[in-house]
């Protein structure tokens, strides 16, 4: 058993605002003391992080562990999902809990938890989507936020008839999520018109991975993304916009948040470092993998664009969307790209391909690395200071971080169910060396030593300081008030008199 009394001696710790050369003390799960030369004493287990980076766990913010999704189950269960998650040094994940159209929000969440609570090999929380519109779902919707530590709600603009919102009820479950203090998260994605562009791909004999993104362009995401920012602000709810995938949609969001919106956007790994060109590979289970929703572009530019407004907070954290399904699973489409099952791999990945892109490029620095994979989601979601820094008091989540190491991504080494990996061949300077979760090492020298059920759910408070500081002050010096007038006087048109 490892012993719950760790000393990170020597490493240069990195948080979202600062970076100093400090020894971290853990002690029963907990940050217990911050420091330059802490004492040593007999029974501690010492990690040697000289010349290393010692960062607070990664939070991966929007994952789909075994998810059923499109007629197949994603293969990353939530063992297999956070053991990979651990060993690319993210200690905590956010999944999602999708209920069907007329299920209970309240019973699906309860599923969800039972079935992550025995696997999880880190902590998680869960993200609930509204997938249909009632006063039961609105009454599910307060009792998740105030007795089952949920705050925010993702409703779909795509998966037209499946999980798709109309726009009156996106307004409805927005005012909702404010008056709730909840995050609202979209798929943005216009799903009547990828429906009717589906459609046409088809009858114009294009059944492939192409058809994918052919049926769905730029705008048709850009489109929704306006769409959702506009009747989010009409009520005043804070929206944090998932998987940004286009240079367009990027676009819409960085202005919004320009114009002092509280909007959020999230790319993703997938998005950051692979490009949708894939989709026109002549070999279909090739392209097949890249199928996810909304579709990785072919303009080659994308993923560094996506990165760049990424580094100066334009948008502002990252998950993966990992939905994994094998080739076998991808194949239920082979003859019909609306059939495949959208979803990529990223849980692993993510850190590093950040790392790659983002500070090796030197788009972003070491701080702002911390931000973008774990400080700012534990901001939005409420979890912070407990998750997202490394600090006296906070939970012992932290990776010894090597930045002059170099791995190269392959299926063959990583630790998810699926067979390939989208990322296969790239190589990342930036390693995680050693993983603390929860305050014990969980992965070290490429070793893994996690257990099923060592993770926990944590409960996430509504009203996120970070999130509605800004939105109660608005509600209370924005609400717009009648202009007092003297009442008109003078003659009124009698409607009888009209021809
Ligand atoms: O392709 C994707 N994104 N699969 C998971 C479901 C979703 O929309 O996030
Ligand atoms: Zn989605
Ligand atoms: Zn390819
Ligand atoms: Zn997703």
């Amino acid at each position: 058993m490892t012993s719950t009394k760790i000393l990170i001696k020597g490493g240069k710790v990195v948080n979202d605002d600062w970076s100093q050369i400090s020894d971290v003390y853990i002690e029963d799960g907990k940050i217990k003391a911050v420091g330059i030369n802490l004492p040593l004493s007999g029974d501690v287990n010492v990690v040697d992080a000289t010349d290393k980076l010692v960062i607070p766990g990664g939070i991966d913010t929007h994952t789909h562990m075994e998810f059923s999704f499109m007629g197949a189950k994603a293969v990353d269960d939530f063992y297999i999902g956070t053991k990979a998650a651990l060993a690319g040094g993210t200690t905590m994940i956010l999944d999602f809990v999708i209920p069907q159209k007329g299920q209970s929000l309240l019973e699906a969440f309860e599923n969800w938890k039972s079935s992550a609570d025995p696997k999880v090999c880190c902590d998680y929380s869960l993200h609930v989507a509204v997938t249909w519109w009632s006063e039961k779902v609105k009454k599910d919707m307060q009792i998740l936020v105030e007795e089952k530590g949920v705050n925010s709600f993702k409703m779909f603009m795509a998966y037209k008839d499946v999980f798709m919102l109309q726009d009156h009820e996106l307004y409805l479950a927005f005012c909702h999520c404010k008056d709730l203090g909840a995050v609202a998260q979209v798929h943005a994605e216009n799903g009547h018109l990828i429906a009717e562009g589906a459609k046409k791909m088809l009858s114009m004999g294009i059944t492939g991975p192409e058809g994918h993104e052919l049926c769905r362009p730029e705008e048709v995401e850009a489109e929704a993304t306006q769409r959702a920012i506009t009747i989010a602000n009409s009520v005043n709810c804070p929206l944090y916009i998932v998987h940004v995938m286009s240079k367009s949609a990027a676009k819409i969001v960085a202005n919004a948040r320009r114009e002092g919106k509280v909007v959020f956007g999230e790319p993703i790994a997938a998005g950051l470092g692979t490009d949708g060109s894939h989709y026109w590979n002549e070999d279909w289970a090739h392209a097949a993998k890249f199928v996810m929703g909304p579709p990785l572009r072919p303009d080659p530019s994308t993923p560094g664009y996506l990165m760049d407004l990424l580094a100066n907070d334009d948008l502002s954290v990252t998950g993966t969307d990992n939905c994994t399904f094998k080739i076998c699973q991808k194949a239920l489409g082979k003859d019909d790209f609306t059939k495949i099952p959208n979803g990529v791999n990223g849980v692993e990945d993510r850190m590093s391909v950040i790392w790659e892109k983002g500070v090796h490029t030197g788009k972003m620095d070491e701080n702002r690395f911390v931000a973008v994979t774990s400080s700012t989601a534990a901001k939005i979601f409420n979890l912070y200071p407990q998750k997202g820094r490394i600090a006296k008091g906070s939970d012992a989540d932290i990776v010894v971080w090597d930045p002059s190491t170099t791995r190269v991504i392959s299926a063959q080494t990583h630790h998810q169910a699926v067979e390939y990996n989208i990322f296969e061949g790239m190589e990342c300077h930036g390693v995680p060396v050693v993983t603390i979760c929860g305050g014990q090492v969980v992965y070290k020298d490429g070793i893994l030593h996690a257990t099923p059920g060592q993770g926990r759910y944590v409960h996430r408070n509504a009203f996120s300081e970070f999130v509605y500081k800004r939105v109660k002050q608005r509600e209370k010096v924005n609400k717009p008030k009648p202009v007092r007038r003297v009442p008109y006087g003078g003659p009124i048109l009698s409607v009888s008199n009209q021809n």
